[in-house]
């Protein structure tokens, strides 16, 4: 039930499709209307692909359902078991070229817990890519496109990391696979017109597309959001020029690229970010439980109610989950921070639980030498590759310091309504990640890049999931979509003028613009315009995802 990444939020990101107009007409007549799905008269011939394979030199590869060793055709027990294993396993995703973790954007197909007689459930692509090209360089990122834009098909950018919205995936799709893009050097004095320190240059396939859409994690309070610590991209646009976007060389797509959503502005091939002394870290982490739901509420609240005076604490981050009668504090982090400094930190909340009788499970105080070291204490390695997405649909809301002040009652209403709907199919959590990223206390100017600028000001994100077991049925998976939604919802509704982060979001909320971008939305259109002008990157609830293409009911992406 815990999520610790969703609480971390170290691996993110994946980026997105892509699409591309008919250009230059070649050997077939293209649909003026739709992109082609393999099921398509207009669908490339086995010697284009073969064409397209030669000219990136043998990486174009063929996309496969995971599982279909699963079903009949493929059936092989051995390696059935193998990806059944590893089903709630991120890497099992990253490695592979097309296949994404939720079973949501799976549209549930070939699932490998639902492949015994009796189920109905077909092994197909489904919604996934048809072919994808296993990216080395601009070059073949450059093939993929023009290939894409000559066959009038879809396209997408699948990266590593997880993405609840299904930007990294499309039906029919040639995939842009940027996973395996991982290099990393360390210039240790990077010099440019906003900065000059140390920075560290990393691939696309390590940088996810976390930075892109904004970008929290422990270390937040201290040195902001991932997307306030770019220094540069290095991007290949749709219109095949590989360039460069800083704060003095494409400054618009630069801005844009730093938080204002991934793969919808430019291929990105890598980008460059300050890098900050590593050093001695202090942290907290418990669980505490309790039968009488009277008390235990009375604890919620009592934590809620200190929370702002955390978030003016320089530094301060702290993540938690509850369900029905168990809340963990994942971890509070306090950069250069001591034991006592931390222990002084949640003195009264444990004094006050402690009044309240909440039996703790789990409760210490860590102090270490490094970042590094805290995390792997707080989240094993071996529970780090746990893939929560594959089995976990979740929402979220920024909440603002003078909700929590003036109106908890009714939050807390808000979270025990949720976590006591019992039509769910699947475990209730409510989690939330507290950060201070104002730009006072993160030093970044305002205007300097895309993020949503609601989290300037919020107190907490506030997120309500729920983990699933693995054959829910994509009824049950829809059922569950919709309820996340009205929950983001009930939150929204006592949250007027703020938003979502966007990795932590719904694809569908009709709201999105507002609730994803602010008022940055219409000069984050001016970029893609300039930079994407023929929209060929498109995914739900990107910046102009309503202007030029919608999927029709079967999953094929037509002109509005
Ligand atoms: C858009 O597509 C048209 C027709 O294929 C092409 O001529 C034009 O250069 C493209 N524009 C951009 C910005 O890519
Ligand atoms: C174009 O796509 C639409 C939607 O699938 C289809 O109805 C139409 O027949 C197609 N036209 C051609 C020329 O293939
Ligand atoms: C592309 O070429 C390589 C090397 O010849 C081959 O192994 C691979 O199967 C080809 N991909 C496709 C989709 O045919
Ligand atoms: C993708 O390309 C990289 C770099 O050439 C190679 O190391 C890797 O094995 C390839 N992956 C697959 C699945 O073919
Ligand atoms: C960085 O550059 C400055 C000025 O050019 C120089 O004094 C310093 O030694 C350099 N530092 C490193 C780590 O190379
Ligand atoms: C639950 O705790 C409240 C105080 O928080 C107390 O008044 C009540 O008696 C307790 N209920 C039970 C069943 O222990
Ligand atoms: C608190 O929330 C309630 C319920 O949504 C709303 O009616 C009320 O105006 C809010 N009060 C404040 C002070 O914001
Ligand atoms: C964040 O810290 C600043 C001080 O740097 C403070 O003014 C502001 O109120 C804090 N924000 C929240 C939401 O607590
Ligand atoms: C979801 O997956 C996690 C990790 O793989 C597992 O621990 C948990 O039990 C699963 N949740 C449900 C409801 O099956
Ligand atoms: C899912 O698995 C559970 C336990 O293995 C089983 O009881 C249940 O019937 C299964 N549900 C479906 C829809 O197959
Ligand atoms: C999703 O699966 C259902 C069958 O459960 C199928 O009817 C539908 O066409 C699929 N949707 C897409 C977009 O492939
Ligand atoms: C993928 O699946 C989802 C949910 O099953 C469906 O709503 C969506 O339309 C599908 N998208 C594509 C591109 O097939």
């Amino acid at each position: 039930m815990v999520n610790y990444c969703t609480i971390l939020a170290l691996a993110l990101g994946v980026l997105s499709p892509a699409f591309a107009l008919p250009s230059r007409p070649h050997s077939r007549p293209h649909n003026a209307s739709c992109r082609y799905l393999p099921t398509d008269a207009g669908w490339p011939t086995r010697a284009d692909w073969d064409r397209l394979n030669n000219t990136v030199g043998g990486k174009l590869m063929r996309g496969e359902p995971l599982a279909q060793s699963c079903y009949p055709s493929f059936e092989d027990a051995a390696k059935c078991a193998q990806v059944r294993d590893g089903w709630g396993s991120n890497s099992l995703y990253y490695d592979d070229p097309v296949a994404v973790m939720s079973p949501f954007w799976l549209n549930n197909s070939c699932n490998p817990f639902l492949s015994s007689a009796g189920h109905t459930r077909a092994c197909t692509l489904d919604n996934v890519s048809s072919y994808a090209i296993n990216i080395t360089d601009a070059a073949t990122v450059i093939a993929g496109i023009e290939f894409a834009r000559q066959n009038n098909i879809r396209l997408s950018v699948k990266n590593t990391g997880h993405d609840y919205l299904g930007r990294s995936t499309g039906k029919g799709s040639l995939a842009l696979w940027t996973h395996n893009l991982r290099d990393v050097s360390v210039n240790m004095n990077y010099t440019s017109s906003k900065y000059s320190g140390p920075a560290v240059k990393i691939g696309a396939g390590i940088a996810g597309g976390f930075s892109q859409n904004g970008g929290y994690g422990q270390l937040s309070s201290l040195y902001g959001l991932a997307a306030d610590n770019t220094l540069k991209f290095e991007v290949v646009t749709t219109d095949l020029r590989h360039l460069i976007a800083s704060p003095s060389t494409n400054a618009d797509l630069y801005w844009a690229l730093s938080g204002g959503g991934s793969g919808n502005y430019a291929v990105v091939l890598s980008q460059t970010v300050k890098a900050h002394p590593d050093g001695q870290i202090a942290g907290a982490t418990f669980v505490f439980t309790s039968t009488n739901t009277t008390s235990f509420w009375s604890a919620i609240q009592a934590w809620y109610r200190l929370s702002p005076r955390f978030n003016l604490i320089p530094g301060l981050s702290a993540s938690w989950i509850f369900s029905s009668g168990l809340f963990r504090l994942t971890a509070a982090t306090l950069p250069g921070g001591t034991a006592s400094d931390m222990d002084a930190i949640l003195r009264d909340f444990y004094q006050a639980a402690q009044e309240l009788d909440m039996a703790f499970v789990a409760r210490k105080t860590i102090v270490k030498p490094s970042f590094v070291e805290l995390y792997d204490t707080l989240v094993p390695p071996s529970r780090a590759d746990s893939s929560f997405p594959s089995n976990n649909t979740i929402g979220s809301r920024l909440v603002p310091a003078r909700v929590v002040q003036d109106n908890l009652t009714a939050l807390l209403d808000v979270y025990r309504r949720i976590l006591e709907d019992d039509t769910v199919p699947g475990m209730i959590a409510v989690g939330g990640t507290s950060n201070n990223v104002s730009h006072a206390n993160v030093g970044v100017e305002p205007d300097s890049n895309a993020v949503l600028p609601a989290w300037r000001d919020a107190l907490l994100s506030s997120s309500a999931a729920v983990s699933f077991a693995v054959n829910t049925s994509i009824q049950d998976l829809q059922f569950i979509q919709a309820k996340v939604n009205t929950w983001q919802d009930w939150v929204k509704a006592l949250t007027p003028g703020s938003g979502s982060y966007i990795n932590e979001a719904t694809y569908d909320n009709p709201d999105w613009k507002l609730d994803y971008y602010g008022n940055n939305y219409e000069r984050l259109l001016r970029v893609k315009e300039k930079y994407d002008g023929n929209f060929t990157l498109w995914q739900h609830t990107s910046v102009g995802a309503d202007m030029y293409w919608q999927e029709d009911a079967e999953g094929r992406l037509c002109r509005v």
